[in-house]
């Protein structure tokens, strides 16, 4: 072990009981050095883990393949275990907390045999903000560690930062001892997707993660602490936890807005985020591209700040046409998971933009060639970069108090039925489309693509308690502040098809026409006619100069299918049941006012 850098009783205490169960070959408290990222680095380039790819085209930058298992979020294997059930609600995986320690407990006995123990000190939020969170994660996997590092504010500092202090306490392992001799893999984890467990423990806010190496599984700052457990502290305390980017939009003029969006995963947060504009005199900055953490600032207003200091991103679709300022930010230090490898020692994709490499080595290990049938890149690899690098970060993205948000928009994947874009009418009714947001189902968790699935807000295999109880949270914001003070809310969908199948909107840089029209809306200028679902730009208040586009397509893009959305509301309503009498009172009244002026037709 290299000396405890703390004093922190409960720390060493915590480290000591936890090398007992784990029986680490070694512990290593990590400093959060370059020279330790270093070493890690060079120790996987041994180890086979990963492979360091070409100094001149991608300097300090590496791949790592996973196992063919270990791929995605695993929302099945990720467990609530609140004190009763019904506190976890219907959406969230249950298990009794006491049984679930002990099977962690069984699970973590002599789990790190052979391997380091790294103990990883960080902060997810800047270490000045009032709100930042101090976690310790245990870990097995080296890949973590280098992750973390990227992700979150690691090493020293965040130790400094947390003094005496209480810390959240994240367990991981990738579930792989090794017997003395046995030889290690590349990518060690449990196969078997049945005994992988991501499990959170409401009443002391402990995470234990067993069996996986891969993202939201494994680098516990993100959506395990970020979100589940962050949004139950932040019910308790009046705060949000939210699935969200968070972006500065300048208009023409000089008017600066900040805006929150929250779409489920693989649905476009990241491309948002950092997108550049194609409409001129517009700019886009970029403060966070998958978690906001908010609250009522001193002024009233809502204030966001981004937990985290990296991007963990979608890496097939990334493109210079896409998302150019992804393709910047993702040329040096950055890890790729999943990606295929060139012979000239860098990364593909599918819809690169470049034309693919006549052979390669896929995510897989495996030989490839354009035409062997297979993808090079896994549909969920990805990039993880550090967010300083992006070349349209906002000056103000490590800002401890936050940003003001204007709006707030939600969104999702529906090819049918839900409009380009459309404002609610009031807080209530914003809240009541973030609760009925669904989109189809992508790669980024294991199971079918292309389903519709609800997912309110964004959060459903994010949210730590029961859903029903986090609606009214949300509606609880209008009490904690001045209403007017309150960020307008919009419902986007960049994905509606025409009947070939085929997009209706470009998308991507494209969609700052429709954010030129919220900032519009947000200042009160923008025009709109009020129609059953909401407020819908008219014809032509979407600018769409340069853009080769017919009307009949913004008209099928703004179209209100009847018969649609009474499916829609009954969908709803059908998915409202389910949370029982937690579904707050405000959002009954709001779906049953939607089909009085669905029917009523105004
Ligand atoms: P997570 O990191 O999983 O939370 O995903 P995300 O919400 O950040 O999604 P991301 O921006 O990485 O986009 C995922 C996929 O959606 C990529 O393949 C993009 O190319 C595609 N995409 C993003 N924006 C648009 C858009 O405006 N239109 C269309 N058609 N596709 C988009
Ligand atoms: C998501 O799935 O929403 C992600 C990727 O942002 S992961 O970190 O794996 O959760
Ligand atoms: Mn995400």
């Amino acid at each position: 072990m290299n000396t405890v850098p703390t004093t922190n009783r409960k720390l060493i205490a915590w480290v000591d009981e936890m090398v007992k169960l784990c029986k680490p070959a070694r512990v290593h408290w990590c400093d959060g050095s370059q020279g330790e990222y270093d070493t890690l680095c060079r120790e996987m380039v041994q180890h086979g883990t990963f492979t360091p790819l070409n100094e001149k085209t991608r300097p300090g930058s590496f791949l790592a393949r996973s196992h063919a298992s270990d791929v995605a979020r695993v929302e099945d294997r990720t467990y609530i275990c609140a004190a009763t059930k019904e506190e976890a609600g219907p959406t969230n995986n249950w298990a009794d907390p006491a049984e679930m320690r002990k099977t962690m407990r069984t699970l973590f006995d002599g789990c790190m045999q052979g391997r380091t123990m790294y103990v990883i000190p960080f902060s997810m939020g800047p270490l000045a903000s009032p709100i930042r969170k101090i976690g310790i994660e245990i870990t097995d996997s080296a890949y973590v560690v280098v992750n973390m590092r990227l992700m979150t504010r690691m090493g020293k500092a965040a130790l400094d930062s947390l003094g005496d202090g209480d810390f959240v306490k994240c367990h991981h392992s990738v579930g792989a001892p090794l017997k003395p001799g046995q030889a290690d893999v590349p990518w060690p984890c449990e196969p078997d997707p049945n005994k992988k467990y991501i499990v959170h423990f409401p009443d002391d806010f402990s995470i234990w993660s067993y069996g996986s190496g891969y993202g939201g599984n494994a680098l516990l700052g993100k959506k395990c602490l970020a979100l589940r457990i962050a949004s139950m502290i932040a019910r308790k305390e009046g705060w949000m936890a939210e699935h969200m980017v968070i972006l500065a939009l300048t208009s023409p003029a000089g008017k600066k807005h900040y805006v929150c969006a929250a779409f489920p995963s693989a649905c476009g947060k990241t491309n948002l985020a950092m997108m550049r504009p194609s409409l001129p005199g517009w700019t886009v900055r970029c403060l966070g591209d998958d978690i906001a953490w908010i609250r009522v600032g001193e002024d009233g207003r809502l204030y966001a700040m981004n937990p985290e200091s990296g991007f963990f991103g979608v890496a097939p679709g990334t493109s210079m046409k896409s998302n150019p300022n992804a393709m910047l930010t993702i040329v040096k230090n950055s890890i790729f998971t999943n990606v295929l490898l060139t012979p000239e020692q860098d990364i593909w994709w599918e819809d690169m933009g470049v034309a693919a490499p006549a052979k390669g080595i896929d995510w897989e290990g495996k030989d490839w060639t354009p035409d062997c049938g297979r993808k090079g890149a896994h549909p969920n690899a990805r990039f993880t970069a550090p967010a300083a690098q992006c070349p349209v970060i906002d000056p103000d993205w490590e800002s401890p108090a936050g940003v003001p948000i204007s709006a707030f928009l939600f969104g999702g994947r529906r090819p049918s039925t839900i409009p380009l874009v459309n404002e609610a009418f009031s807080w209530e009714h914003g809240v009541f489309m973030g609760s009925a947001a669904g989109s189809e189902t992508t790669a980024a968790a294991l199971g079918k693509a292309g389903v519709l699935r609800r997912d309110p807000f964004a959060m459903l295999p994010f949210c730590g308690y029961h859903m029903g109880d986090y609606l009214g949270h949300w509606l609880s914001m209008a009490k904690r502040t001045d209403r007017s003070k309150l960020p307008k809310v919009f419902f986007v969908n960049w994905f509606r098809k025409n009947a070939d199948g085929k997009w209706l909107w470009p998308g991507y840089g494209e969609n700052s026409r429709v954010l030129k029209w919220i900032c519009e809306r947000v200042e009160g200028t923008g025009k709109a006619v009020k129609t059953p679902i909401g407020n819908l730009p008219t014809e032509d208040a979407i600018d769409v100069s340069g853009l080769a586009m017919d009307k009949t397509d913004m008209q099928a893009l703004l179209a209100i299918d009847p018969a649609g959305w009474k499916a829609e509301a009954d969908d709803i309503g059908g998915y409202y049941a389910k949370l029982g009498d937690r579904l707050p009172e405000a959002l009954k009244q709001e779906l049953a006012a939607l089909k009085q002026r669905l029917a009523a037709g105004k």
